[in-house]
């Protein structure tokens, strides 16, 4: 899975490529209208990616991510964001320096968040 992109795809789809137990931080905002089956289908992965360490924030704006410095604080964390929007996310790991995984359906979203993330440094 590549980290420091946001991928244009099904949410739904990508997760299944996610290794067990590696994610430090998942960022859950997604649309109100998932079906509840999808929904349970998302919980269930989101355990099995989770590392047992980790933290799971459903909330958005950018105040609210700023102020998971905490959980974002070790260069090695990944954090998910599941459903990135226009890639608000993905511009704060930027800024802090940290690997992020982002996924979005909506290529003009996609878009937006690569123009806002374009001077990424990706770490390794
Ligand atoms: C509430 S918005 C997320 C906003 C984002 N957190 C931000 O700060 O900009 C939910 C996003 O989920 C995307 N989305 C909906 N269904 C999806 C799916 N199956 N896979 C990936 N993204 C999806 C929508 O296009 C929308 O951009």
């Amino acid at each position: 899975m590549p980290l420091n992109k946001v991928l244009c795809s099904d949410t739904f789809y990508l997760i299944k490529d996610i290794e067990d137990n590696s994610i430090n931080c998942i960022i859950f905002d997604p649309l109100f209208d998932i079906e509840i089956e999808k929904y349970k289908f998302l919980v269930s992965e989101i355990y099995r990616v989770f590392k047992d360490s980790g933290c799971v924030y459903s909330f958005m704006n950018w105040k609210r991510i700023c102020e998971c410095k905490s959980i974002l604080s070790e260069k090695l964390n990944i954090v998910l964001d599941l459903f990135s929007g226009s890639g608000v996310v993905s511009e704060v790991c930027s800024k802090l320096k940290r690997n992020s995984i982002a996924f979005e359906i909506d290529r003009k979203r996609v878009q937006i968040a690569k123009e806002r993330i374009e001077n990424w440094v990706i770490q390794k």
